[in-house]
């Protein structure tokens, strides 16, 4: 068992999730809560020690602290900042101004500390918060990444998998772009046990007509589901932050769509989104920036134009 220590700041619905999750996947045999209410953070932490007799991790300690925490920390994992609330426009872009104040003053503290802890960033827009978080506060390349289009990679699994009734496991391939409204299937990269899209319908049972473009809306509009029902999205996205998580603690190089900032992979710099990318000790080891049909290519221009739009008014 290796002995880690996860660092969590944000406790809302989002951190509480990761904490549980983290917890019940044996990730970490110390985890600290850092929430801008500390009573929030110390609720936390406290109910989670209740639950420390039924992990599988020996003395694992959990416990509420401030920012200097992140110093030792193996992993840092940060959902503070408010998310979209009921009656607001569905479109996570809305939340730049709240949140890129939210995770400037974060990023300020956690670097007095450290610049190099794989971080993971949840906080919406994710693409906003990624790029301002991972270039400007001198954070080492490659160690700061946004869970980005894990999510609706996860979602787009789900779904299809639902249609031709097999195990979503099976499913291969990527949602890419930002996480959020212009997230597109990379339809160029789909499969289900080697057998490549066009081809499913020859081997597969489905239940209806496998309708690429409503597929492509409902994995963006499933969030939203999910929030008008719930109030907030939390579970799917605390399962896929600790996923990579996993990859980074236990160095599994993990190949899946996260946001960092581009290097003109497709001609495309001053914007974060997300990419096929190899996760592992190290964060981000490498990006890759595989072929895509003109149509895909397209829809990830239109992405990075978005996030841009949002990063110019913000003076990011
Ligand atoms: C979602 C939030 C995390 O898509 O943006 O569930």
């Amino acid at each position: 068992m290796k002995m880690s220590k996860l660092a969590i700041i944000g406790l809302g619905h989002v951190g509480s999730a990761v904490l549980a999750q983290a917890m019940a996947m044996n990730l970490a045999s110390e985890i600290v809560c850092i929430d801008i209410n500390e009573k929030v953070a110390h609720g936390e932490a406290l109910d989670a020690t209740h639950a420390t007799p039924c992990t599988y991790v020996p003395g694992m300690k959990v416990y509420s602290g401030d920012f200097s925490q992140c110093k030792d920390a193996d992993i840092i994992i940060c959902s503070a900042g408010p998310s979209i609330l009921p009656g607001e426009k569905l479109d996570r872009l809305i939340l730049a101004e709240r949140n890129v104040k939210v995770i400037s003053e974060i990023m300020t503290e956690v670097t007095k500390y450290t610049k190099n802890t794989p971080f993971i960033m949840i906080t919406n827009p994710l693409d906003v918060t990624t790029y301002l978080a991972a270039t400007k506060f001198g954070y080492e390349k490659g160690k700061l990444f946004g869970t980005g289009t894990t999510l609706e990679t996860l979602r787009l699994k789900r779904i299809v998998a639902n249609h031709y009734n097999v195990d979503a496991k099976d499913v291969q391939g990527f949602m890419l772009g930002e996480h959020g409204n212009s997230a597109f299937p990379a339809w160029s990269t789909i499969s289900i046990g080697s057998v490549r899209l066009a081809d499913l319908d020859k081997y597969y049972d489905h239940n209806c007509e496998f309708d690429k473009k409503a597929i492509a809306q409902e994995v963006v509009n499933t969030a939203y589901d999910v929030l008008l029902s719930k109030g907030w999205t939390n579970t799917g996205i605390a399962m896929g932050a600790c996923r990579l998580a996993r990859a980074v603690i236990f160095n599994e190089r993990c190949v899946t769509p996260v946001s960092t900032p581009l290097d003109g992979e497709y001609g495309l710099t001053d914007v974060a989104l997300s990419l096929p990318s190899i996760v592992g000790a190290n964060g981000v080891e490498k990006r890759l920036a595989i072929d895509l049909p003109e149509d895909e290519l397209k829809a990830l221009q239109f992405s990075a134009e978005s996030i841009k739009t949002v990063l110019r008014a913000n003076k990011l």
